[in-house]
């Protein structure tokens, strides 16, 4: 972790987290990046494109939706689709597939610690870093 993380993480700039700005200080898709941290959880953004792999993880998943659209494909149950200002949390244990054909960027809620892939590590396994 770098020294200017540290300081975001440890609240030492005082301020307002900027999520629109936040979303600019990257581009890589499906690398979530952290933004804050509050009583052991996190709160990522994602830029997500095309679709993602197959995978659950023991705790549930929140993804709340800032622009574009993301549909949550849920094994066993109907598929869910968010749009800006829309939230909806995975249940844990229960495997799901986001997918954006056409770009969205959303914030995943989860506790610090959670691999992006889950129970399906590969190519889009992402090592979260702080923005
Ligand atoms: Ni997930």
């Amino acid at each position: 972790m770098t020294e200017q993380s540290e300081a975001v993480r440890t609240g030492a700039r005082r301020g307002a987290v900027d999520i629109a700005q936040k979303f600019g200080r990257f581009t890589e898709h499906w690398s979530p990046k952290i933004i804050a941290e509050s009583n052991g959880w996190q709160f990522k953004l994602v830029k997500a494109s095309g679709e993602f792999v197959w995978h659950q993880h023991e705790i549930d998943e929140v993804f709340l939706v800032f622009a574009g659209q993301v549909t949550i494909q849920l094994r066993g149950a109907d598929d869910v689709t968010l749009g800006p200002g829309q939230l909806f949390v995975v249940p844990r244990r229960t495997e799901h597939r986001p997918y954006a054909p056409e770009g969205c960027q959303l914030m995943l809620i989860e506790p610090a610690g959670v691999v992006n892939t889950g129970s399906a590590p590969g190519e889009l396994t992402a090592v979260d870093e702080w923005i």
